[in-house]
């Protein structure tokens, strides 16, 4: 029985007005836009969520990092009957242990030292839609009992608050650990997982997907081109080290890939193999930086430019050099942000 009933115990602003669509129709064709690739492994993903979309089914979602997770619960989202109401995405290990709990439930006002006023957590937000909780073996097991009592019982409480508020959430769950790996360290609580995994999708990776990996590179540097109004290309030794190449990062080491020759690339992108270390090696020294394609140019560029100059410890010319621009540039780019930066201080 996943599903949850959730009812407000009091007639509030509601927060998923805040995330409506357009018109969205679930189950159509466009829930599914954002998810390329046509190899057997993700045709049989796409068509597995589209038929557990239609039901109230909690989804464990597994794969290793940047296949594809967060996109795929999205998708998921909007092609379930809950796609007017709110998607709401949680990464369980990014909330300091001592907030998540009222991150997830909510608080009442004096609750807690620095609880000055009452705070709906992501189960009320989610209210009507989908709460994705990301990571989710990183919960503390403590929390992870409680997250379990919700999803047996369909409600939770606010911390500070002994009133049960019911809920009408759909939870999918993600991991890039094997979850039963994952249980039997214990990190993570076999009841917990016993009901997640109502219904288990697992992504495939990237050097499994046949040609998938050759279309996403394309459709990413279609994507530059179009953004910035330019024609570079892969040479095609480029094209045989994207396909030769294992992609441990998967889709988003891909990604990034791209995004990096294409800056480099004058009209041309060369398949120098090497790159593809670049990210290993950046990696390792803490000195990558990941722009997520859709990111406008104006602020990818910042972002290299100012870890370049983070790296080169703030040597000008040599900052310059390594990103091939005049000194001057660098200069009056530096300006123009230092003049935003006023602007965006908050007064
Ligand atoms: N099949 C796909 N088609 C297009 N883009 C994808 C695909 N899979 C992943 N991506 C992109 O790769 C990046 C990583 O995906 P994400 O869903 O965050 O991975 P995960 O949550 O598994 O680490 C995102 O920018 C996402 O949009
Ligand atoms: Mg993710």
């Amino acid at each position: 029985m996943p599903h949850l009933l959730i009812t407000d115990d009091e007639p509030a602003v509601r927060e998923s007005e805040l995330y409506r669509n357009e018109e969205p129709t679930p189950g159509s064709n466009d829930c599914f836009a954002k998810i390329l690739g046509e190899s057997p492994a993700m045709q049989l993903l796409r068509a597995h969520v589209e038929k557990v979309a239609l039901t109230q089914a909690t989804v464990l979602l597994t794969g290793e990092s940047g296949t594809g997770k967060e996109l795929v619960a999205e998708a998921l989202h909007l092609a379930s009957a809950r796609c007017t109401k709110p998607f709401v995405p949680v990464n369980c290990g990014a909330i300091s242990p001592n907030l998540i709990e009222s991150e997830l439930f909510g608080h009442e006002k004096g609750s807690f030292t620095g609880a000055d006023r009452r705070h709906k957590g992501y189960f009320e937000v989610a209210e009507g839609g989908t709460l994705f909780l990301d990571e989710v073996t990183e919960m503390s097991l403590d929390l992870q009992v409680r997250l379990l009592r919700v999803l047996e019982t369909g409600r939770f409480m606010r911390v500070g608050k002994n009133d049960e508020i019911i809920a009408d959430v759909r939870v999918v769950a993600a991991t890039n650990r094997d979850p039963e790996e994952a249980v039997r360290s214990g990190a993570l609580r076999e009841d917990l997982f016993y009901r997640l995994n109502v219904f288990p999708l697992e992504l495939p990776p990237l050097r499994m997907r046949n040609d998938d990996a050759l279309l996403l590179a394309r459709h990413f540097l279609d994507k530059l081109n179009t953004e910035n109004h330019t024609h570079k290309a892969f040479a095609s030794d480029a094209l045989e080290a994207i396909q030769e190449h294992t992609w441990p990062g998967n889709v988003r080491e891909l990604r990034n890939y791209v995004y990096r020759s294409y800056i480099l690339a004058d009209n041309e992108i060369k398949g120098d193999s090497s790159f593809f270390d670049l990210q290993s090696h950046a990696t390792e020294s803490g000195s990558q930086i990941s722009v997520p394609v859709g990111t406008p140019l104006a602020d990818a560029n910042r972002q290299l430019i100012l870890a370049t100059l983070e790296q080169c410890e703030g040597v000008k010319k040599k900052t310059a050099e390594t990103l091939g621009i005049s000194l001057k540039t660098l200069y009056n780019r530096l300006e123009e942000y230092s003049a935003e930066d006023c602007d965006n201080t908050p007064s």
